[in-house]
């Protein structure tokens, strides 16, 4: 797609202004699933009681952008009304806040029992998946 320079340059701008433009883009695949795969994949994946209890699984970018059975969870463009990020920053009751602890691991590593207190990423991390939704969650 041929963008002509001086919008590239407008928008890259307005991109300073919000993010850091130029600061890098982040990249699913490198950055992000990663940290969703270590943290999350245990109970949002088939087998795991995330997924049981809500149908949200982390196993790829479809099922992440697909949400859980009660609608999406990523909003491409707005981390601020993304529901992923309002839970990963605390933003909820704890009994909703994620990622929460595993209270028993089965041999196969799902994670069956989980407990009703969350833990926390790292701010360094939360603010990554933040950055990839505002950048438009795309799956590079
Ligand atoms: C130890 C198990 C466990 C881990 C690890 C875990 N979750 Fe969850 N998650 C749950 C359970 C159980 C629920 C369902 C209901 C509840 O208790 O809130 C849930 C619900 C959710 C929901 C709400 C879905 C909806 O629409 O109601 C989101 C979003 C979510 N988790 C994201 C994550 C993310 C992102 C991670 C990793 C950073 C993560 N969870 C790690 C167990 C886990």
């Amino acid at each position: 797609m041929f963008i002509p320079k001086t919008i590239a340059v407008a928008s890259c701008f307005a991109a300073v202004l919000l993010s850091g433009c130029g600061s890098n883009v982040v990249s699913f695949k490198k950055n992000v699933e990663p940290v969703l795969a270590h943290n999350c994949a245990m109970c949002h994946s088939p087998g795991g009681i995330g997924y049981a209890m809500t149908g949200f699984s982390v196993q790829d970018y479809a099922t992440l952008m697909k949400g859980s059975k009660f609608g999406p969870l990523v909003d491409p463009g707005s981390s601020k009304q993304s529901n992923l990020i309002w839970l990963l920053r605390h933003g909820a009751h704890h009994i909703m806040n994620m990622p929460k602890e595993c209270e028993h691991l089965a041999a196969d590593g799902k994670c069956t029992v989980a407990s009703e207190y969350p833990r926390r990423l790292p701010a360094s991390q939360v603010n990554m998946i933040a950055k990839w939704i505002d950048q438009g969650a795309r799956d590079n």
